[in-house]
């Protein structure tokens, strides 16, 4: 493309970059050195920093941010800025610890490239490996390795040498171009000024920092704007709001949303100093359209031409972040861009062993583990895989109920299931066979412990529903355990499926005119949840059989608890497996108290209340 004078000038040269690395890895210390060789710290915070011997401690010019992370849970990631003669730098700071592979991922979709720290008396651990390895997903490409703590070693050219070997052997097995360097940050040899290693002839750190290339897109690439806002800047005015993701635009050019596909024609550019004639790729704009269209936060304004893709099932590679693992079937909110939907993974399709590069096989991914999974979307998303479009290619998973970010995902490609399987309209629907039965549909979704009465105040209401004439069927979880659910045990994450395919059925029959009883243990909330949210318009009753554990395994019918207390079962409700109670049942049946016929009539009559 010939630049010409409508294109706006390119930013400043500034390089975005993130350091990373295990505790005590001597981090802090290396960016304060850093900072101060410099000259980017002020005289009097130098006088702050000294320790009881008068000596500088490098680190403590960073701790400050430290500290307020410890205390705000807010701030994972402290960004700082500075610069040399040719360029400017943001660099992202975040801690150490195992569990902060969140944080770690926060940065890193940003950055253009990273520093790796390595203890040189510890050598590479598998923490580094986990943190390269997550950089080249991201998209990182370029990684400097900083050997640290070399003046603890006397400068020791082999195991410099040895470290920056194997780093490189497993920097190119996944794709990065690493360059690594002897240093120290606490007496400064190699980070912005020589010495240290007479034998090492290479760039100290801030020369190889200058070096390295900014990532940019292609500016050839197509025009997209993911809707952030919309926005009404005077009565006649409807305007949208962006940061663009790629491509150029121009009052006049024609634009598709997706997925809605509909189309029209950019209007106007609207800054505060007046219209503008062309915006580009990195620039947030406020662009009018020709047509009043239906275009909300989320959807994306294509170039009509050549618009984004949409589907609603994907591969993606997916960072789980969580202490609680990950569990196939289970609902999470999925944010892409300005868009966020329902989605659950189908599928691991296999996790890597970050130390081998290894495939394995995978039921549920645990905290900082890294798999390639399937997953299904609550509606179609606008999306580039993440390798050509990391903004729209690059997601986060929320768990619903603690609204915390659980994993961080990068799209790999739709599936082609997504584009081939459409819904079949189907003529006859619920309410001409509701009425044919002459009732209301409904689901009565009984949850409490084995042994809870579950069953037993369950079979009382059909059976009265059935003596008044009503259709109904009962799915129980012992029963459906013998067909439907034969493959699955009771692990967490056999549970989720297992309640799951028990919504499935329940939605079908219900939508048949049926009144349906499940009785589950159910015993995590997101997937009750998730069965209400289901079943839709259809009349949903969560009834919460509530007996105390001393009562239901005082009961014991089958004998279980007294087995699991044994060691002879495992992952018992109750006893080694959580149960986590409904906080607002529509019907509250506290078993202990409550005999099962009064009961049924309590579920009955909230089930005649309109
Ligand atoms: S759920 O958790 O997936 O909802 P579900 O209700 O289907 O459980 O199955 C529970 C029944 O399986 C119990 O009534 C009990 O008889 C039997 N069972 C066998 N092993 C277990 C176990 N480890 N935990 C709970 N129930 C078990």
């Amino acid at each position: 493309m010939t630049p010409d004078a409508e294109t706006p000038a390119p930013q400043r040269d500034l390089l975005r970059f993130i350091t990373c690395g295990s505790v005590d890895d001597g981090k802090s210390t290396l960016i304060g050195r850093l900072l101060h060789d410099l000259g980017a710290v002020p005289e009097d915070q130098l006088a702050s920093i000294l320790n009881a011997d008068g000596q500088p401690d490098f680190s403590r010019l960073v701790d400050g941010l430290l500290a307020e992370r410890e205390q705000g849970i807010t701030i994972d990631v402290a960004y700082r800025y500075f610069s040399t003669e040719t360029r400017s730098f943001i660099v992202a700071d975040t801690p150490g610890h195992e569990q902060y592979t969140r944080n770690m991922a926060t940065g890193a979709s940003t950055a253009d490239a990273a520093v790796i720290l390595v203890d040189a008396r510890k050598g590479m651990l598998t923490q580094t490996r986990r943190h390269a390895h997550i950089l080249a997903l991201m998209g990182v490409r370029r990684v400097i390795l900083a050997v640290t703590k070399m003046d603890l070693t006397d400068w020791s050219a082999g195991t410099f040498d040895r470290i920056a070997t194997e780093f490189d052997g497993y920097a190119r097995q996944i794709g990065l171009e690493a360059r690594a360097i002897p240093l120290s940050g606490a007496t400064g040899e190699n980070v912005v000024a020589r010495g240290g290693a007479d034998w090492f002839n290479g760039p100290t750190l801030i020369e190889a920092l200058e070096k390295l290339p900014v990532v940019t897109t292609d500016p050839d690439q197509a025009f997209r704007l993911p809707v952030q806002g919309v926005v009404r800047p005077d009565q006649d005015l409807r305007a949208y709001t962006g940061l663009i993701a790629s491509g150029t635009v121009r009052p006049g050019d024609a634009v598709r949303a997706v997925p809605s596909g509909v189309v029209s024609q950019v209007a106007r550019l609207l800054a505060p100093e007046g219209d503008r004639d062309a915006a580009i790729a990195g620039q947030s704009v406020m662009l009018t359209l020709t047509d009043e269209i239906d275009l909300s936060r989320g959807d994306v304004l294509c170039a009509a031409a050549d618009p984004l893709e949409a589907a609603d099932q994907f591969e993606a590679t997916v960072i789980w972040m969580d202490e609680a693992p990950l569990l196939p079937g289970r609902q999470y909110d999925l944010k892409l861009g300005a868009r966020t939907v329902a989605a659950s993974v189908t599928d691991i399709r296999h996790k890597v062993n970050v130390n081998s590069l290894e495939a394995l096989a995978a039921r549920t991914l645990e905290l900082n583990d890294i798999g390639v999974c399937h997953l299904s979307l609550g509606g179609d998303v606008a999306f580039a895989p993440y390798e050509t479009n990391r903004q729209l290619g690059g997601f986060i998973l929320i768990d619903r109920i603690s609204r915390t970010t659980v994993g961080a995902g990068m799209i790999r490609f739709a599936l082609r299931r997504a584009h081939n399987i459409h819904r079949q309209s189907i003529r006859v629907d619920r309410a001409r066979r509701a009425a044919l039965k002459g009732q209301e549909p409904a689901v009565l979704w009984f949850t409490g412990l084995s042994g809870a009465g579950k069953s037993t105040i369950a079979n009382l209401v059909e059976e009265q529903l059935a003596a008044e004439g009503r259709h109904t069927y009962l799915i129980d979880g012992d029963n459906l355990r013998h067909g439907l659910s034969r493959d699955l045990g009771f692990t967490d994450a056999d549970r989720v499926e297992n309640i799951r395919r028990a919504a499935e059925a329940a939605r079908m029959m219900a939508d048949a005119g049926l009144i349906v009883l499940v009785c589950l243990i159910s015993p995590f909330r997101a997937e009750r949840d998730m069965a209400r949210e289901m079943m839709g318009d259809i009349r949903f009753l969560e009834v919460f059989v509530d007996a105390p554990l001393a009562v239901a395994e005082g009961r014991d019918v089958k004998g279980l608890y007294a087995k699991a207390r044994r060691g002879e079962l495992t992952n018992f409700t109750g006893i080694d497996s959580p149960y986590e109670a409904p906080p607002k049942p529509d019907v509250l049946i506290p078993a202990e108290r409550m005999p099962p016929a009064e009961a049924a009539r309590a579920v009955l009559q909230r089930l005649r209340q309109p």
